[in-house]
């Protein structure tokens, strides 16, 4: 396993976080004008939530928000009532991409999946970033499908 940079610190996402931790989220794709009422209210929502919803965040050396990524767990009835995984939203600032936080933020969020019992963790990626799943331990296995609404 990889060390964070010094001064770095992985912990999990405050509500305080809104600006930082949705700027960050912009380099993965649109995410709109999300009111502080909005946030607060889907925040409180996942909080309620907090064996379900797992969100963790990288500050760097000054506090500011760097790096985030999100485990959501599912119960399932087969396998003996079994949970799993998803991996989702991992982000990493432009100008903080390459210093191993995308790797220590899945790191942390396999460790919170074992540590609940899932059996595998799953996530949907496109064809470029493959290779950094796999430096993470992933292998391919499936086809992504969609239907968008
Ligand atoms: N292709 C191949 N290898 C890669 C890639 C890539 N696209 N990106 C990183 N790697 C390698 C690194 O070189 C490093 O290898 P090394 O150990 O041999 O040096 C290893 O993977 C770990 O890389 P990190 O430094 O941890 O990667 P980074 O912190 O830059 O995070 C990430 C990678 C999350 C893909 C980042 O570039 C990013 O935020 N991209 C834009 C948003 C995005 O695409 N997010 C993923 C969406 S999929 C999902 O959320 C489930």
């Amino acid at each position: 396993t990889s060390e964070l940079p010094k001064g770095y610190n992985l912990r999990p996402l405050q509500k305080s976080d809104h600006a930082e931790f949705l700027s960050v989220l912009t380099v993965l794709t649109k995410v709109g004008d999300i009111s502080l009422e909005t946030w607060s209210a889907r925040y409180d929502w996942m909080a309620a939530r907090n064996d379900e919803y797992f969100i963790v965040v990288i500050e760097n050396e000054l506090g500011k928000v760097v790096a985030v990524g999100s485990l959501i767990i599912e119960k399932k009835f087969i396998r003996n009532c079994a949970a799993v995984g998803h991996i989702e939203d991992i982000a990493v600032a432009a100008d903080q991409q390459g210093k191993k936080l995308g790797l220590r933020i899945i790191q942390a969020l396999d460790a919170i999946a074992q540590q609940v019992g899932c059996y595998k963790s799953i996530l949907d990626c496109s064809e470029k970033n493959q290779g950094f799943y796999e430096k993470c331990g992933f292998k391919l296995a499936g086809v992504q499908m969609a239907h968008y609404y």
